[in-house]
């Protein structure tokens, strides 16, 4: 979750919504906590869940439709996401998981999802007028470029 800021818009917008991050850095949920107040969000839960563990606090959340993973593909240690992903897509086989992602090096999940036996689609942000250069463009150094699946 990092700030928050896809699960709080989600939640401004009337989903039902429980954010995650790591359970061993307190520190980032009650930075989840501190979003939710600062914008008014009173009944948004707040989960320690750590990718690639299959924990209580996992195997009991409530039936999911959409898993936002937002810039989670940030480190190559992606195993661990996807593993966490295929475990509730199996649970949920209706939900979806959406994310956007930078392509900061030349790593690639190809292999994880064909082990995991996922698949995924692009998502192009000009599907959805998200291609301007301010939302989805970054002056920094080499591709930086949002990109979404
Ligand atoms: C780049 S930030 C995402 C920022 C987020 N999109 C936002 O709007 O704030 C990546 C997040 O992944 C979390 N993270 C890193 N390793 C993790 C792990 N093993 N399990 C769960 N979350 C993890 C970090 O704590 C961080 O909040």
């Amino acid at each position: 979750a990092g700030v928050a800021l896809p699960g709080v818009v989600a939640a401004k917008c009337g989903a039902r919504v429980i954010l995650s991050d790591r359970a061993e850095t307190p520190p980032c949920l009650e930075n989840c906590r501190r979003s939710c107040d600062a914008n008014g969000l009173g009944g948004v839960a707040v989960l320690g869940l750590t990718w690639g563990e299959v924990s209580p606090d996992l195997v009991l959340l409530p039936e999911l439709d959409i898993i936002l993973g937002s810039d989670v593909f940030y480190e190559p240690r992606f195993e661990d996401i996807l593993l966490t992903v295929a475990f509730l897509l199996r649970m949920n086989p209706r939900a979806q998981f959406w994310t956007t992602y930078q392509e900061r090096a030349d790593w690639s999940i190809e292999a994880l999802l064909q082990r995991w036996k996922l698949s995924c689609v692009e998502v192009r942000l000009d599907t959805f007028g998200a291609d301007r250069p301010e939302l989805a463009g970054s002056s920094l150094p080499g591709s930086h470029s949002v990109l979404m699946m």
